[in-house]
This record gives structure tokens, sequence and C-alpha cells, in this order.
């Protein structure tokens, strides 16, 4: 009997090879309901630190603690089968060292079953990358905007003033060379990360980047319309926000009205009647 395990899942290398080619597919998922429904339509599911904000109310992603990040990269491999699963790693988990980066990669690798994680940061981090990459830690890099800086930096578009240019392109360079397998590039203007797709060998992933990017990822929880003022970039493609608001007080005029399910249908169990 062999001992190697098959996995159906999308592989790093498999990823990788897709610079250039088909499109790549890419959605944020926190939860398992919410992995096994998208699983089947995308190539890889991010447990993003993006969930600070959408699932647990925090005002950015700074405060996001690594042990969230391992809860909820669990639910996502348990909820899904073919994708290939990365982990952000959180503000403060990686930044101190190359040691500190693998610590804290090795214990969302082991602890998830993911394929990968992902940090922001570009040419600083190429230290940090290669360190990782060297001993078998997958790594897709993110670059433009980048929402763990925002105390320092703000929300702001990359690549605005042609001066940013060149140093954009130097830590795209810096990220490839230390061995990341594919890089995030948000919140940048589309003749720059148009730039960056074409000289590096490593897929891009867009997020309010260009459209020829290798690929696009968003956060999902916006194109289905459950956050009330999404990026303006964001095409919603449902309005379950207003489904939820609306199935709400539905089931509360059915409560006010006493108008509820007959109990011998409640959980497709029959109750035990007084003879
Ligand atoms: O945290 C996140 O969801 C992300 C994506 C927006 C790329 O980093």
């Amino acid at each position: 009997m062999s001992a190697v395990v098959k996995t159906k899942r999308l592989t790093v290398p498999r990823f990788r090879a897709r610079k250039g080619k088909t499109p790549i597919v890419a959605l944020t998922a926190y939860t398992a309901p919410m992995a096994r429904l998208l699983d089947p339509h995308v190539d890889l599911l991010l447990v993003g630190d993006s969930l600070g904000q959408v699932v647990h109310g925090m005002e950015s992603t700074v405060p996001v603690p690594l042990e969230l990040m391992i809860y909820h990269g669990q639910a996502v491999m348990r909820g899904s089968d073919t994708a290939l699963v990365v982990v952000d790693l959180p503000f403060g988990s990686y930044e101190e060292s190359r040691e500190q980066a693998f610590r804290s990669a090795a214990r969302v690798m082991k602890e998830t079953g993911c394929a990968a994680v992902k940090l922001e940061g570009g040419a600083v981090m190429a230290d940090t990358i290669r360190f990782l990459a060297e001993r078998g830690v997958p790594v897709m890099a993110h670059i433009g905007l980048m929402p763990q800086q925002q105390n320092l930096k703000g929300y702001k578009v990359a690549g605005r003033s042609a001066e940013e240019w060149p140093s954009a392109m130097a830590d795209g360079r810096a990220i490839e060379q230390a061995g990341a397998f594919a890089i995030v590039l948000e919140g940048m203007v589309p003749g720059l990360a148009d730039q960056i797709t074409s000289k590096l060998s490593i897929p891009t992933i867009g997020i309010g980047a260009s459209a020829n990017c290798d690929g696009q990822i968003l956060v999902t929880d916006d194109l289905l319309g459950l956050i009330e003022a999404p990026p303006s970039f964001v095409r919603r493609y449902a309005d379950l926000g207003a489904d939820i608001s609306a199935a709400a007080a539905a089931y509360a005029l059915d409560v006010q009205a006493r108008r509820f399910p007959a109990p011998e249908h409640t959980y497709g169990v029959r109750p035990v009647t007084a003879a």
C-alpha cells in the first residue's frame, strides 16, 4: 500500500504554472459552510485577515491574533476539497525576524493543514520569504495597498504618481527572486499592475488593480452584498444583506402573530404525545 496521500486540491506548483494561462479565480473564506459553497467555483480560498473586520467587527486587520487565523483556517479546510487554501499571517506574527515568521507559518500549516501562507511587504520581506521558501513554506506575497500598514500609510492606491513605479517594480522582483509562488496586487493603478504582471514569472492576483492580472480576488462578503459600503471597484453579484434583513423581519412578524410551524414538523421528529 502506498503511503502517499493523494490530494484533490490544487497544489502550489500547479497554481504557479497558471501564470499567463486561464485567469485564476480566488475569493476569501472564513467559515466551513461558506468554503463548501465557494469551493467548486474557485482555484484559491484565502483565509484573509480581513476576517478581523468582516467577521469580528474590528476596525482594521491590525488586532487580529494568529490563533484566530488558525481557528478560521481549520474551518475553511474542513469545508473545502479542491481549492488551494492560503492563510494570512496577521500583523505582528512575522515582521520581527525570519525565525518568528517561520514559527508562525509552521503553526498555521501544521494546525490547519493549509498549503501556504500570505504576508504583506515587498523588498523588505524578501529575506523572510527566502528563509520560509527554502524551509518548505510556500509564500504568497502582497504589495500595493497593504491593510496591515494602514496606521502608517492609510488606505492609499499605489502607483498614482509615476515616481512610485520603480520601487513597486523592484518590490515585485525582490519577492519573485526570494521564491514567493504568487503575489497579490491590491489597490494599484492598472498600468503599474500590468507592468508587474508582464515582467514577473509568478502569477499576480489583483484586487482593485487590473483586469490583466493573472487572477482576481475579492472579499466574498463584498460581492455578496453583506458589507454596507464595499470598495468602489467591487461588483455586487447578490444582495444577501437585504435578503437577510427581510427574512429576519418576516420571521419577527410570524413570531408576533403566533404563525409558527406545528410542533410535529420540528426537526422532522414526532413529539411524544400523552396517551
Ligand atoms: O485579508 C484579505 O482578505 C486579503 C485580500 C483582500 C487579498 O488580503
